[in-house]
């Protein structure tokens, strides 16, 4: 028999009817998809790091760093709208590189997208538990540190498991697990909630701002308003897991980009109006707390607006946590449907159309990761991924626009400025992927090596697109 020519760059074919019955329900609006995008966006970054940025990085600057990185947010936010209206598949960015790239970089970034939603969720857990942790603390309620946090964490002698961020994480998978128009219901409130509170931070403290703590505005100078960019980043991730709900969308060529871009939009204004106010509030120097807008609010002795702002951050990380776990969990679903993971990811259940064991499988590996690895290890891992597949969709556009396959489709949104826009969003995830410390990178590489053997051992010889192929 002859030997197969090795197919590491086979494409997928996206105008073939192959994936016009997913199985998976049409139900989300403009509307719940530009939720679900602030849902997923605004987090810890804007209860937690603003703080910290402003602190260590930048000084009363912090904003400018919010800027930057919702800059290089935005550019790689119209490329993902250009690919979610022309290849409206769940998958995101996996989806759309497999489409121009092949199946080789398609499992790679998948791979690395894994991470960045698994990740996610866990550095999110952490900081939701200790947001939690601190609240009960107020009624005198204080868990054994041992139950704290993990091992080695900052500040905690004699940790061993954060028991509640392995709950909170449990619980959102068992949330997800019963279904999407029901998760959708349940974010669009908590999202209310959320925004309602920072308004209501910036309503109270902006009366409070002196116009002494500005000075000196750029304390670390401008070195330091772009190091301050690279974890501003965080902040922003999220509205990607926006694309990867395409098949569940009505009329994805037209909500797709409104809802990424809409959301991202929202975040930016809310991140950089409390910034804003928080270091007019508060001197820099003195910002460097793990919650700072309760923090800030002591300090004005609005004690009673600290315990509404502690609780409105609790709930606002509960949805990252829901829209990042379904982001990841949809992701699985695209990549085990294409054969490159078990077929028992791809399997939906009969009457709620979600794939449950998926669920269940990424909810207890999100949580493992958040019961036992300090934060700080796994925020930047966050960003890696988070950047790699950034990288990878701006500079895909080009090589959309130039391949005949997709020159007659019907695209509903188109990158401007194009090819300036892409390549300028390819450069600067570039940029700020330099700007992550050696561990990240070291920690990445173990990463993909392990993807390298799950697709050697795995994917390639199950590869759905690779089989059709070779059947026709
Ligand atoms: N952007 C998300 C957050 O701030 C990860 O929590």
């Amino acid at each position: 028999m002859a030997k197969q020519p090795l197919q590491l760059f086979i494409k997928k074919q996206v105008q073939t009817d192959l994936y016009k019955k997913t199985g998976l329900e049409k139900t989300l609006t403009a509307f719940s998809l530009t939720t679900m995008g602030i849902g997923a966006i605004v987090g810890s970054g804007i209860f937690i790091t603003p703080g910290l940025i402003a602190a260590n990085y930048t000084g009363p600057s912090v904003m400018l760093s919010y800027v930057i990185a919702v800059v290089v947010c935005a550019m790689a936010a119209l490329c993902y709208s250009e690919f979610s209206s022309t290849i409206p598949l769940a998958g995101s960015a996996y989806t759309y590189v497999y489409a121009v790239f092949g199946e080789f970089v398609a499992w790679i970034l998948g791979w690395a997208l894994i991470s960045e939603y698994l990740f996610a969720v866990s550095s999110v857990a952490v900081s939701w538990s200790s947001y939690f942790q601190n609240l009960m603390g107020g009624f005198g309620i204080k868990l054994p540190a041992f139950l704290q946090a993990a091992a080695g964490t900052a500040g905690v002698k004699g940790g061993g498991i954060d028991i509640v961020a392995l709950l909170i994480t449990m619980l959102v998978a068992g949330l997800l697990s019963k279904g999407i128009r029901e998760s959708a219901r349940i974010n669009n409130i908590m999202v209310i909630v959320k925004i309602l509170v920072i308004l209501l931070f910036i309503a109270i403290a902006i009366f409070y701002v002196k116009p002494s703590n500005y000075r000196p505005f750029l304390p670390f100078g401008t070195h330091g308003v772009f190091k301050g960019a690279a974890v501003a980043f965080y902040a922003y991730i999220g509205f990607d897991a926006v694309s990867t709900a395409s098949e569940e969308v009505k009329n994805p060529k037209r909500n797709m980009p409104i809802g990424i871009i809409s959301s991202l939009l929202v975040a930016a204004v809310l991140y950089i109006s409390l910034s804003a106010v928080l270091v007019g509030v508060v001197h820099y120097t003195k910002l460097g707390v793990a919650d700072p807008v309760a923090f800030a609010l002591n300090l004005i002795h609005q004690d009673w607006a600290a315990g509404v702002i502690s609780f409105g951050a609790i709930v606002g990380m509960t949805t990252v946590l829901i829209v990042m776990s379904y982001g990841g969990t949809r992701l699985l679903f695209a990549i085990s449907r294409d054969g490159l993971l078990p077929a028992s990811l791809k399997k939906l259940h009969p009457k709620t159309h979600v794939p449950v064991a998926n669920t269940w499988i990424f909810g207890i590996v999100a949580s493992i990761f958040a019961a036992f690895i300090p934060i700080d290890k796994i925020a930047e891992l966050v960003n890696i991924g988070t950047l790699s597949a950034f990288a990878m969709v701006s500079l895909g556009i080009v090589f959309l626009r130039h391949d005949e396959r997709f020159k007659d489709m019907d695209t509903s949104f188109k990158v401007p400025w194009y090819p300036v826009l892409p390549i300028a969003s390819f450069l600067a995830c570039v940029y700020l992927m330099t700007q992550l410390q050696p561990f990240t990178w070291e920690a990445f590489g173990i990463w993909v090596v392990i993807g390298l053997i799950v697709y050697v051992s795995y994917g390639y010889h199950h590869s759905r697109v690779r089989r059709e192929t070779s059947a026709d």
